[in-house]
């Protein structure tokens, strides 16, 4: 997947560049297209990272091309890590606070998808979905708790738009995505008296991304144009959405669904 950030972003973008020196972040997800550029970002803006993935040749690398970003930054890959499965979280967790100091901000972007009509898809099939991107979801901030509690950090949550209407084949990531809305809006009142943060970013039809490669069939090519802004959305807008949410820019945002979908939704995502 392409679409990937670069030292032009720190000039280019509305930010400081010091903006999250010191911090780190936690994200699950993290070797993804999404959920790397969100990284990137951070990382370019002061902060050190580590990443979470079940694959360990791709979250190791990905991890060492995002260090290299930033000179001095430091970020960590753990693969094999499920976020099905709280105890391997609570380990990469450990494992960051030695290694990092600490965890400010999390990232709770693991997710599955693939197109199945409800015919055809198994019990066992709707579960994996909603284990992964529901319970992990959970388990994310589970395992990091006590550092969101200690440091009042924030969460971001990635969810989705698809459940705001009905579409066909995705039942079990809808039903997924709303759940996690759900989980972020009582976490924001759970945790507001502890100063910790709980906010979602949905992103609409994002380029380059393995969501789009997943369920854009080839027809949908002409879509484009009947996106109200007339494009597709980038990482680098889901980037700069995420820095904002994690920035003091944002600390009276909480309990909100950040659509960043150029008004995709509103017309009913036609494709
Ligand atoms: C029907 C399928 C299927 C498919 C798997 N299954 N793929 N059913 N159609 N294409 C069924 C299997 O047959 C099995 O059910 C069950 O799902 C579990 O499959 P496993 O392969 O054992 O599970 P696992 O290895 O854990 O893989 C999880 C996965 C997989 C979700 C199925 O796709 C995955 O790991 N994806 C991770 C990467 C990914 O999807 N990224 C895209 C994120 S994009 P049975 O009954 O046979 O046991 C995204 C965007 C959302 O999330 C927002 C959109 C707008």
């Amino acid at each position: 997947m392409g679409n990937t950030l670069d030292q032009s972003y720190v000039t280019r973008s509305a930010w400081k560049p010091d903006i999250f020196k010191g911090k780190v972040v936690f994200v699950t997800g993290g070797a993804g297209s999404i959920c790397r550029v969100q990284t990137e970002a951070m990382v370019l803006l002061g902060a050190n990272a580590t990443i979470i993935g079940r694959n360990v040749a791709k979250t190791e690398t990905t991890a060492k091309e995002i260090e290299s970003l930033r000179p001095g930054a430091k970020v960590i890959g753990l693969g094999n890590v499920d976020v099905r499965d709280v105890n391997s979280l609570k380990k990469a967790v450990d494992h960051t606070v030695e290694q990092l100091g600490k965890i400010d901000y999390v990232i709770a972007g693991a997710a599955g998808n693939f197109l199945c009509d409800f015919n055809h898809l198994s019990s066992n099939a709707f579960k994996s979905v909603i284990s992964i991107d529901l319970l992990g979801s959970f388990n994310t901030v589970k395992a990091c708790f006590e550092q969101l509690r200690k440091n009042k950090g924030a969460i971001i949550f990635v969810s989705a738009t698809l459940h705001y209407y009905g579409v066909p084949f995705q039942s079990h990531v809808g039903a997924a995505k709303a759940g996690i809305d759900a989980l972020s809006n009582a976490l924001a009142v759970e945790f507001g008296p502890l100063g910790i943060r709980s906010n979602c970013i949905a992103p609409g039809a994002i380029d380059g991304t393995e969501g789009m490669a997943r369920l854009a069939p080839p027809s949908a090519t002409p879509f484009v144009n009947k996106i109200p802004l007339q494009r597709m959305g980038t990482t680098e807008d889901i980037a700069d959405n995420t820095v904002y949410l994690f920035s003091p820019a944002a600390s009276y945002i909480t309990g909100t669904i950040s659509v960043v979908d150029g008004a995709w939704w509103h017309i009913g995502g036609v494709m």
